[in-house]
């Protein structure tokens, strides 16, 4: 996978795709070209010059990353306020260095002492690579950042882009918005100290793309706290994307001698939006989770949240975990309730140590009766976070953001720990410590129920870093406690989906897509999900939620709930013989297919929302064997028979699958190409097909 450098000329080589921009002759960073490979040596700089005094030629370029300052008048990727006052960002080009797949493209400012240096590096075998932005104070006199974009990006086409993202809520993370930018700007971000439930941190944009085709042009950025991603469409008709930190109430002190790394961008082209999940899904897989759990299959896990809520107690865990491993359940985990007085949401966060009311053999009884079962334990925490009724704040009332003069919004009742204090840092690494090593655990749900306000923090020179600070201390936690405890499985959860980006995903092992889990809205939340980021990451329970408005049979929920890692939620103390013979057959089957799910290649073959019936597809690599998931919540208009164009099969190999009740046995060419016609049909329709290759 190359990367060319000829007369300040960068062409970066993906395995479909090229990436290239160079530097002109004033020192000019200049984007070039993103799109399918070109002869590397027909590329060069045109020098254009100023059309009138109103719009200037900076107006009109295409810059790989632009600062602030001069005559360019738009959305800038970084801006400084140096010691002196000048605001004005100056660069020139210093030269470049290459190891291998990564290339590091340097500047300077001209009079003052920062050094800016663009990264990008190349994976083979994925059309997928990385940008992030190193900045180096090399004075003595601090130099604030006000704003700081881990990349800029130029798309190929004068026409308009149209955007995917999400417009989402707690509960109803994964509701897209499509919208074509024509003039003007779109803003995606996060404002509340996570990446949170709303708008997505990356951009999906194409002209005329669909599942199977068209150009996509993506870019997630890994960080779990504030950011932005704008996009900007001007009257050269050019669309830019900038995506980072959020400018928002941000600006970080570099001082002398100090330097400043951005989050990365993991950033593609594909050929449709099937292609971009299936590089992405590989792509996170072997580069980002961290790498102890990253190809291991995720346990079939149990938790307690929607059956016992605050109301744990070793006797009733016991009898969960007794129904939960005769449905076959790997991991047991323990939600809420277990710790201080943590009878409701009103009191005990903070204090994390065992309530011995609820547990008078501390936890060791619990988990060895877990462990006989032949389960792992898991437990919750929800580690940046205080009740002020709790013997922490009673202690630590200034462990907070706060500000004396205002008084604290409290959320669920909680105030969030002022976690760029080391002092709180400290004490939260050795109560995790201490708790994972007396106690046999394999499993964390690190929640976060609550976003900032009142962002005072007297201890930092300049307050405004936190919000950077807080999430980088989050991950620093996790890191450490990863690297005492590595048998421990960690888990992103935000009230469901708030902490589910490509950052959170580099320091844990699996997310809590949402809150949600109604099977019904799963069949959409999932989709958005795996869209950037891999099925096996995405946590799905069955559970007992549903109710008259949307019933769903519980074979319904558990073939939704296996499309990604299967868990289990619901109440199994009330279940009935029958029921319990459901979950053993479906967990049974899990494990069975759970390499494909896991690890597989996605196809969407059909979509909820549009197509009355979800169906989706995993593929393995060897395309040896395959399976479909079918569901649909009741079909109208008398339609009822469907073509099922299968995906991703080896045209000439034979499959064999049983199918309405038969076993017949086709070509990969007619499975893809002719089809099965399916019959879909009643309220709470759902089958799963097998194939296997002959
Ligand atoms: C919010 C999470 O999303 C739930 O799954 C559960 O863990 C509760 N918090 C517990 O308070």
């Amino acid at each position: 996978m190359p990367i060319y450098v000829k007369d300040n000329i960068f062409v970066l080589e993906t395995e479909r795709t090229q990436y290239v921009f160079g530097i002109d002759n004033s020192g000019l960073n200049r984007h070039l070209h993103w799109g399918a490979k070109c002869d590397p040596a027909d590329f060069f700089i045109e020098t254009f010059g100023d059309e009138n005094s109103n719009h200037t030629m900076l107006d009109e370029y295409r810059q790989e990353y632009t600062v602030f300052g001069s005559t360019m008048y738009r959305e800038c990727a970084l801006k400084v306020r140096f010691p002196d006052g000048c605001r004005e960002l100056d660069l020139q080009y210093d030269g470049f260095a290459q190891e291998g797949d990564t290339l590091e493209v340097q500047f300077s400012d001209r009079h003052y002492p920062l050094k800016v240096r663009l990264c990008y590096e190349l994976t083979p075998g994925f059309d997928v690579f990385t940008r992030w932005v190193r900045l180096e104070n090399t004075g003595d006199r601090p130099i604030l950042l006000e704003k700081v974009c881990s990349a800029e990006f130029s798309l190929p086409s004068q026409k308009p882009y149209t955007f995917r993202n999400t417009n989402g809520a707690w509960g109803g993370e994964g509701i897209e918005c499509v919208q074509t930018l024509t003039g003007g700007a779109l803003v995606f971000e996060s404002r509340r100290g996570i990446s949170g439930h709303n708008q997505s941190p990356y951009f999906i944009a194409y002209q005329n793309a669909d599942e199977a085709s068209g150009d996509v042009y993506f870019a997630a950025l890994a960080y779990s706290g504030n950011f932005k991603v704008s996009a900007a469409r001007d009257l050269y008709s050019f669309t830019r994307i900038h995506v980072g930190l959020n400018d928002f109430d941000f600006s970080y002190t570099l001082q002398g001698g100090e330097s400043f790394e951005t989050p990365k961008v993991f950033c593609g082209l594909a050929k449709g939006f099937g292609d971009m999940s299936r590089q992405m899904h590989k792509f996170t897989v072997q580069n980002v989770l961290p790498q102890a759990f990253a190809e291991k299959p995720l346990p079939v896990l149990y938790n307690s949240w929607e059956a016992t809520g605050f109301d744990v107690n070793a006797e009733n865990q016991m009898r969960l975990a007794e129904k939960a491993a005769a449905a076959g359940v790997e991991l047991f985990v323990m939600d809420d309730g277990w710790f201080g007085a943590r009878n409701n949401d009103r009191a005990g966060l903070g204090d994390w140590f065992v309530n011995s009311e609820k547990f008078p053999n501390g936890l060791q009884a619990l988990i060895s009766h877990v462990n006989s079962l032949g389960m792992d334990f898991g437990i919750w925490v929800e580690p940046e976070m205080v009740n002020a009724d709790s013997d922490l704040y009673r202690a630590h009332p200034d462990w907070t953001y706060h500000y004396d003069t205002r008084t604290p919004h409290e959320l669920r009742n909680q105030r969030v720990l002022n976690l760029t204090r080391a002092d709180v840092q400290a004490y939260l690494f050795e109560l995790l410590d201490r708790l994972l090593t007396e106690n046999n655990i394999r499993y964390i749900k690190w929640d976060m129920n609550r976003p900032f306000s009142e962002t005072g923090a007297d201890n930092l020179e300049n307050p405004q870093m936190l919000w950077y600070l807080h999430t980088m201390a989050v991950y620093t936690l996790v890191d450490r406690l990863r690297a005492r405890h590595p048998q421990v499985q960690f888990e992103s959860c935000a009230s469901g989906g708030g902490r589910s980006d490509l950052g959170a995903l580099s320091h844990f092992d699996e997310v809590w897509p949402s809150d949600n889990t109604d099977a019904i809205d799963r069949m959409t939340l999932q989709k958005t999900y795996t869209l950037l980021r891999p099925v096996k990451t995405m946590r799905a329970w069955v559970t007992d939620v549903g109710g008259p408005n949307k019933p769903t049979s519980l074979e319904f929920r558990f073939n939704i709930a296996m499309q990604g890692a299967l868990s289990l939620g619901g109440d199994l103390t009330k279940y009935s013989e029958a029921d319990m013979e459901i979950c053993r057959e479906n967990v049974a089957l899990y494990k069975e297919i759970r390499p494909l799910v896991q690890f597989g290649d996605l196809y969407r073959l059909a979509d909820a929302d549009e197509d009355e019936f979800l169906c989706t597809q995993y593929v393995n690599k060897s395309k040896t064997e395959s399976v479909v998931f079918l569901a649909a919540r009741g079909t109208r208009f008398y339609k009822k028979r469907v073509i099922l164009r299968l995906a991703g099969l080896d045209p000439v190999r034979r499959y064999r699958l049983e199918f309405d009740g038969k076993m017949i046995e086709k070509s990969g060419a007619y499975l893809m190409e002719a089809g099965l016609a399916a019959h879909i049909r009643g309220a709470d329709y759902n089958t799963v097909l097998r194939l296997f290759a002959v």
